[in-house]
């Protein structure tokens, strides 16, 4: 396994490999975790977005820290960790150790999401924001110059397998029109073939998929039929 990487190599590792598709690991399959990480590092995935849910801030509980340790110590790609919880300003230490590169908060889970933001970057880790689909944008641009990335929810978080909202698309255009090009936006939530070229062509630079990636057994494939809908235009 190979050196795991500051967070400027992490930005730019993203950065380069976009627009790239983060496979979201909440539908893989955990009784296999060594044999699932090593499928999606040869199918060419650029990083693994791991969805932790408390059962509070959103209706499902999935798992947390010891998984992301779990993840950890199976692979050096970037873990992209997706915090769905209440009161995140409590764990932001404990799931950067637990080998973090990537950390989104939820803007509807804090009063001021700055500070967090702040402390992530403070920590070595990339600071991310998310806000889901019924959230006014309004809610996250006083916070945009602590954002490394900004996670553009385009379902209501809680499961995978639900239908792309389009309202996603107007928060990505407008957003990609606002910020600093170096900003990463990721759309997160019923992407899939159908939705893939409007999020690229929105300004979306990361993908996270999950049912369009579990749904079959082979990953090379599935990745690479999802990515014949990007093109590698590059910035938009
Ligand atoms: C939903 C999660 C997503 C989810 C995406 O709350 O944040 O990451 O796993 O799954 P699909 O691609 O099935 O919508
Ligand atoms: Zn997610």
């Amino acid at each position: 396994m190979g050196e795991l990487m500051s967070r400027t190599q992490v930005l730019a590792q993203l950065r380069g490999a976009s627009p790239a598709i983060l496979p979201s690991m909440l539908q893989c399959d955990f009784g296999n975790l060594r044999a699932e990480v090593s499928a999606l590092e040869q199918a060419g995935a650029v990083a693994l977005h791991l969805d932790v849910m408390d059962g509070h801030f959103v209706p499902n509980l999935t798992y947390g820290l010891t998984l992301v340790k779990a993840f950890r110590s199976l692979t050096t790609l970037p873990l992209d960790v997706h915090l769905m919880i209440s009161n995140p300003e409590d764990y932001l230490e404990q799931y950067v150790a637990a080998g973090a590169d990537m950390v989104s908060i939820h803007v509807e889970a804090v009063s001021d999401a700055r500070p967090l933001l702040r402390k992530l970057r403070d920590l070595g880790c990339l600071a991310s924001l998310a806000f889901n689909p019924e959230t006014p944008l309004e809610k996250v641009e006083n916070c945009l110059e602590d954002c490394d990335a900004v996670l553009i929810m385009s379902v209501n978080p809680g499961f995978g397998g639900q239908e792309f909202q389009p309202v996603a698309l107007e928060k990505l255009r407008h957003l990609r029109q606002k910020l600093d090009e170096n900003v990463l936006l990721e759309v997160d939530g019923g992407v899939n073939e159908h939705t893939i070229g409007d999020c690229q062509a929105a300004g979306a630079d990361l993908f996270v998929v999950g049912s369009g990636i579990f749904s079959g057994e082979d990953y090379s494939a599935r990745l690479e039929h999802l990515n014949r809908y990007l093109t590698e235009a590059g910035r938009h």
